[in-house]
């Protein structure tokens, strides 16, 4: 996978913040969007999800699909759900077929790291670090210079600008 660019960073100092991130994100997706998420254990990954799910207008509550990999939601689009920590390689996905559901709804993949080959080329990564306690960063990336639909929105940029 070539090495990703920055889009822009934003800082997080709350739970709610990070899911504010989320929901404010969600509403720049389009039907086949797939987000890779990125980030150590706790980070704050479901967290984002669960916003993003509230920009969805899905009403259930969100848990990590850790033993099941993958929970499907009705929102104003499907919502894909998938953990991947529990897989080993690309293989351990490919078995599942879920790549075939990528263009239905959005997907995000929590552990996107395991399934590197996996992933579409224009996905948008949202990779988050822990800098202190409660505060996190959040970086929005592409691997490549052809930004989809949803970062081309003027909403995106308008949001929170472009680096990279
Ligand atoms: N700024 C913040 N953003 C996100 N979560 C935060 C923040 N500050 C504290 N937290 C807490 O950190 C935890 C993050 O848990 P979460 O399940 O979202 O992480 P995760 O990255 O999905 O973990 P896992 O690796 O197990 O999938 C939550 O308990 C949340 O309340
Ligand atoms: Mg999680």
């Amino acid at each position: 996978m070539p090495v990703p660019s920055l889009l822009c960073e934003i800082i997080s100092t709350t739970s709610e913040e990070t899911k504010a991130a989320g929901e404010h994100f969600a509403t720049l997706l389009k039907q086949g969007s797939v987000v890779a998420l990125r980030g150590g254990l706790g980070v704050g990954k479901t967290c984002f999800v669960k916003g993003l799910a509230r920009g969805l207008n899905i009403p259930e509550e969100i848990t990590s699909p850790t033993y099941t990999i993958i929970a499907e939601y009705a929102g104003t689009l499907p919502l894909y759900h998938i953990d991947a920590y529990r897989l080993k390689n690309d293989d351990d996905f490919d078995n599942l077929g879920i790549h075939e559901l990528f263009d239905r709804g959005i997907t995000v993949i929590e552990w996107s790291e395991n399934i590197l080959n996996s992933i579409p080329v224009d996905a948008v990564i949202v990779a988050i670090d822990l800098i202190a306690d409660n505060k996190r960063r959040i970086r929005y990336m592409k691997t490549t210079d052809r930004f989809p639909h949803c970062v081309e929105d003027p909403s995106f940029q308008a949001a929170y600008g472009r680096k990279s």
